[in-house]
C-alpha cells in the first residue's frame, strides 16, 4: 500500500444544511444549538483514509458539520502517517499552522490520530504543539467520547461501519502485521495481525452493496496473509467477489500470495485485474537484510503466474532505494528485476530511518547523492516500461468505471477492468460505467475520447 500521498478528502463536503449537494448529520442530540465544525486531514495510506471515514462517521453522529479548511474548523483531526520522516515533517508543518490559528482564536481543539499517535514521536509533538487528544490506531474509537458520543469498546465493530451508501467503500479485513521488515515501523504502531471473521466481512459487504456501494476494496497491511477458521484469503476474496459488483484488494506480501489467488483474479469477472505486490528490492542480499522472506526469483515466478493467469492485468509494486548497506550490485539487481517484471507502476521510496526499527541502527548508510541517482534510475526504468505497456492500450475500447466525476475541464477520472487509470470526457457520475476508446497514453494515465453509446 503506498503512503506516498497526502490524501485529499474523499467524501463530499458535509454541512448541516439542506443545500443541494451537501449531506447533513444524523442529528445526534449533541448537535442541538450552534453547529460545531470539524476538519479531518488524512495523511498516508488507504488504511488511514478508511480510519478517517470511521472518524467522520463519529463526528457527524456527534452533530459536527464537516468543513475542509482549518480556518472554519472548531475541531481539527490530523490522521497521520509515520512510515517515513517526510510524513512526520509534513504533520509538523500542519501543527505549526494550527498553533497559529489557535492563537488567533479560530481552531479550538486539535486531535492527533493514526500512526504518529501510536508512536513515541507523539510525546515530543505534544510538548511542542497544542494538542488536546492523541489516539493511536488501536483506540480511534476513543474519539467518540471526545466528541460527546457514548463510549465505544473497540474500533472495528459492526456497529461502526465505514460510510455506506457511497459508490465505493473500503472494508478492513485484517489489521496489523506479523512481519518484521527491517525498515518498517508498521508492526510497532499497528501491532500484530488480527483477522476479521469471514462471515463478518461478507455481511458488511452485503450491507454496503444493498445501500448502493458498487466498488469494494478489501484493506489490510498484508491482506493475502488473512486466514480465519481454516479459510484463507483466496476463499474470502471469492466470497466477496460473488457478492460485490467490483472488488479490489490491497496490499499484499509476496510470501503469502497464492497461485490460486492470482488465478482467481483472472477468472472472476468482478475482480479488478490489478495486483499491487511490493517487492522492495531485486537483490537477494538486500531482501535477506530486510527480512522479506523471499528471493527475487520467487517473486519473478509469482509475477509469471500472474501474467499468465491475467494477461490483461496491471502490476504495481513498492521499491525502497538506499536501504543501509545497499551496494551498486544490489541496485543493479533491482534494475534487472524492474526490467523483467515490466511493472505498470511503482511507488519508489528513498530509505527513511525510523526510530525503533532494526534498519535505523544498522549503520552503513548510502550517501544521499547516490540514493538520489538510484531513485531516478529506478523511476526512469519503471516509467519506460509503464509507458510502453500503456501504449498497447491505445485505440482499444474499454469499459471505464467512473471514480471521480468531471471537473471544470469536463474530464472524469476512471478505471478500466485491467486497473488502468483513465481520463475520460464524460459527465457520468461516480459509480457509473462508460465505454470509451483510448486515444493516447502517458506513463501513468490513459486518455479516452467521448464515451461510445
Ligand atoms: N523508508 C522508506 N520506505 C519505507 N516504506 C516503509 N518503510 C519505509 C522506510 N522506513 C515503504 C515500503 C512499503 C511502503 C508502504 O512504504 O516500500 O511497502
Ligand atoms: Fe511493514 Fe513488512 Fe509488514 Fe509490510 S510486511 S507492513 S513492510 S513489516
Amino acid at each position: 500500500m503506498s503512503d506516498a500521498i497526502e490524501t485529499p478528502q474523499t467524501a463530499v463536503p458535509v454541512r448541516i444544511s439542506n443545500k443541494p449537494g451537501v449531506r447533513g448529520s444524523r442529528g445526534h442530540p449533541a448537535s442541538m444549538g450552534e453547529t460545531r465544525t470539524a476538519c479531518i486531514r488524512t495523511f498516508g495510506c488507504q488504511m488511514n483514509v478508511h480510519d478517517s471515514d470511521r472518524m467522520r462517521r463519529m463526528i457527524l453522529d456527534a452533530g459536527y458539520a464537516e468543513v475542509h479548511s482549518y480556518e472554519e474548523a472548531d475541531l481539527v483531526i490530523l490522521n497521520t502517517c509515520y512510515v517515513r520522516e517526510n510524513a512526520v515533517d509534513r504533520v509538523r508543518g500542519h501543527l505549526g499552522e494550527l498553533n497559529r490559528l489557535r492563537r488567533e482564536g479560530r481552531v479550538k481543539k486539535v486531535a492527533l490520530t493514526g500512526c504518529i499517535g501510536a508512536s513515541g514521536e507523539s510525546a515530543d509533538l505534544q510538548r511542542r504543539y497544542d494538542i488536546d487528544l492523541v489516539l493511536g490506531t488501536h483506540n480511534t474509537y476513543e474519539l467518540a467520547e471526545f466528541v460527546g458520543l457514548p463510549t465505544m469498546r473497540e474500533t472495528y465493530t459492526p456497529d461502526l461501519p465505514g460510510t455506506g451508501g457511497e459508490h465505493s467503500a473500503f472494508v478492513t479485513i485484517m489489521t496489523g502485521c506479523n512481519y518484521q521488515c527491517s525498515y518498517c515501523i508498521v508492526p510497532a504502531v499497528r501491532g500484530r495481525m488480527v483477522c476479521r471473521p469471514l462471515e463478518n466481512v461478507v455481511e458488511e459487504v452485503e450491507r454496503l452493496v444493498a445501500s448502493g456501494t458498487r466498488y469494494v476494496t478489501l484493506l489490510g497491511q498484508t491482506v493475502d496473509a488473512w486466514r480465519h477458521d481454516g479459510s484463507r484469503f483466496c476463499d474470502l476474496l471469492e466470497r466477496v467477489a460473488d457478492v460485490a459488483p467490483r472488488v479490489w484488494f490491497t496490499t499484499s506480501h509476496p510470501s503469502n500470495m497464492e497461485d490460486r489467488t492470482l488465478r482467481l483474479v483472472g477468472e472472476k469477472g468482478t475482480i479488478v485485474k490489478r495486483l499491487h505486490l511490493p517487492v522492495q528490492s531485486g537483490s537477494d542480499r538486500m531482501l535477506n537484510i530486510m527480512h522479506r522472506g523471499y528471493k527475487a526469483e520467487r517473486y519473478r515466478r509469482k509475477i509469471g503466474v500472474f501474467r499468465d493467469a491475467v494477461p490483461d492485468g496491471t502490476l504495481s509494486t513498492d521499491i525502497i532505494v538506499g536501504h543501509p548497506g545497499e551496494t551498486e550490485e544490489d541496485h543493479e539487481n533491482t534494475l534487472r528485476l524492474v526490467q523483467d517484471c515490466a511493472f505498470d507502476a511503482a511507488y519508489i521510496f528513498k530509505f527513511s530511518p525510523r526510530r525503533g526499527t532494526e534498519a535505523a541502527g544498522l549503520g552503513d548508510p548510502v550517501a544521499p547523492e547516490v540514493v538520489q541517482r538510484r531513485f531516478l534510475q529506478v523511476l526512469r526504468a519503471v516509467e519506460q516500461n509503464a509507458f510502453a505497456r500503456n501504449q498497447r492500450k491505445v485505440s482499444c475500447v474499454e469499459e471505464v468505471y467512473v471514480r471521480h466525476g468531471s471537473t471544470e475541464d469536463g474530464k472524469a477520472i476512471g478505471e478500466t477492468w485491467s486497473g488502468h487509470a483513465v481520463h475520460v470526457r464524460t459527465d457520468a457520475r461516480p459509480g457509473d460505467y462508460v465505454k470509451a476508446r483510448i486515444e493516447s497514453a502517458g506513463p501513468h494515465v490513459l486518455y479516452a475520447g467521448e464515451p461510445i453509446a
